[in-house]
C-alpha cells in the first residue's frame, strides 16, 4: 500500500515537471529563442547555449541577472521581467533538452 502510495507521488512529481518545461518551452519560444535559438542551442558566437545546462545552475545565473549579483547589459533587462516561477519553468526546459557531443 506504502508503495503504491509512493509511486503515485513520483508519477505526479515528473508530470508536474513536464507541464512545467512545456510552459518553459512557450515563454523561451517568444522571450529567448531568437539568441539562444530555438532548441537551447546559440547560433552567435557571443551567446551561451543553455541547452542541457543543469536546472540548478540556470536557476541561479537567471536570480544573479536579476539581482545584479552577475552583471550584463541584456540579460540583467531580461531577467527582471522574470519571476521566480518563470525562471523555474524556463529552467526546467532547458534543463530537459540532451545534447550529444563529438569530437571533430
Ligand atoms: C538579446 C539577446 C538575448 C535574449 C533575448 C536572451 N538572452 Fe540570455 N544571454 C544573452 C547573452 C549575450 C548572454 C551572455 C551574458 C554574459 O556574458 O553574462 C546570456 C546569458 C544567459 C544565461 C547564462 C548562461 C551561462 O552559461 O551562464 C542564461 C541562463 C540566460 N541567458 C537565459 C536566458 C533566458 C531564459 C532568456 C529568455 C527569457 C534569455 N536568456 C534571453 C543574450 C540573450
Amino acid at each position: 500500500m506504502k508503495r503504491i502510495i509512493v509511486s503515485g507521488v513520483l508519477v505526479c512529481a515528473t508530470t508536474l515537471a513536464l507541464a512545467d518545461a512545456a510552459i518553459g518551452k512557450a515563454r523561451a519560444a517568444t522571450a529567448c529563442a531568437v539568441c539562444h535559438g530555438p532548441q537551447g542551442l546559440s547560433m552567435q558566437p557571443n551567446v551561451p547555449h543553455l541547452a542541457g545546462q543543469p536546472e540548478i545552475y540556470l536557476v541561479e545565473q537567471l536570480r544573479n541577472y536579476r539581482s545584479g549579483k552577475r552583471t550584463h547589459e541584456v540579460m540583467g533587462v531580461i531577467a527582471k521581467t522574470l519571476s521566480d516561477q518563470d525562471i523555474n519553468h524556463l529552467a526546467d526546459w532547458y534543463a530537459s533538452l540532451q545534447l550529444s557531443v563529438q569530437e571533430r
